[in-house]
């Protein structure tokens, strides 16, 4: 396990080394994990990504009739948290993913409730500038070229409107660090066999953790964050920083 690149260099480096795997193999892989994903995160965090989810949101403020955008939205597990709580919301989903925006479309409507769904690359975000109050993305941010969606994000956002963030990070010590790629390594392979994975899933254990290895810290992030452009940047971490939620503005 080598240190991660300096941080002004890591972005050009992730994306030479996992480029073809975003362009290409990433669809492949969440159309074989859609039927399965959010049971496989459960088993996967033993039991502990409700809590995971239930400390996201409350890093998340909203009010009835304000607008949100949750990207990479997959599964619509933080658009229906977040209707569930506040029913006058108006919400949208964007994910390159429709089979996973599917699961996801079946489980609001299970609910009765609604999610306005797009299907595209983050990359472009097809609304106008200053049009939401809060903006989500989570579990998603290693497969991204994060400076250019976190601009998007950004542009898209009202003045005072917020980003809330939340992922896996590289814990920012190597003890620890290690022992959760090796833990991830076992538990990659358990999950796969458990629920049947295919070649495309099975294929991408490798990837997800070197995607991990390669990705930024909880402070790194909130570095990043700051360098495209958000102001009053939070961080809260868990688990001595393997999960981190950040908070940033988009200044008035
Ligand atoms: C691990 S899932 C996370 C889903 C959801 N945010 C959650 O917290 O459960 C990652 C999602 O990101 C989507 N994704 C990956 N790259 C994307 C891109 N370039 N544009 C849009 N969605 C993307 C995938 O299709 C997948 O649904």
């Amino acid at each position: 396990m080598s240190p991660p690149p300096p941080l002004a260099a890591r972005e050009h480096l992730r994306e030479q080394r996992f480029s073809t795997i975003w362009k290409q193999d990433l669809h492949d892989i969440f159309v074989d994990v859609a039927p399965y994903y959010d049971r496989a995160n459960f088993v996967a965090s033993l039991g502990l990504f409700n809590w995971f989810r239930s400390s996201f949101m409350a890093t998340l403020v909203v009010a009835p009739g304000q607008r949100v955008l949750d990207v990479c939205a997959g599964t619509n597990a933080v658009g229906i948290a977040l209707l569930q709580r506040e029913p006058g919301l108006e919400v949208h989903a964007m994910d390159r993913s429709a089979a996973m925006q599917e699961v996801g479309r079946q489980r609001a409507q299970a609910l009765g409730l609604s999610i306005d769904s797009v299907i595209g690359d983050v990359h472009v975000i097809p609304f106008p500038d200053n049009y939401f109050d809060t903006v989500t993305l989570t579990y998603a941010t290693r497969h991204l070229r994060v400076k250019e969606v976190f601009k998007e994000i950004h542009r898209v956002l009202k003045p005072g409107g917020c980003f809330c963030h939340g992922d896996m990070l590289r814990p920012a010590n190597p003890v620890v660090e290690k022992l959760y790629y090796g833990y991830l390594r076992a538990c990659l392979s358990f999950t796969g066999l458990l629920f049947r994975s295919g070649t495309a899933a099975m294929n991408a254990k490798k990837y997800f953790i070197d995607a991990l290895e390669m990705f930024y810290s909880a402070d790194e992030l909130s570095e990043v964050l700051r360098e495209t452009g958000f102001t009053d940047v939070s961080a809260k971490t868990l688990l001595a920083g393997m999960i981190g939620f950040h908070r940033a503005a988009k200044s008035r």
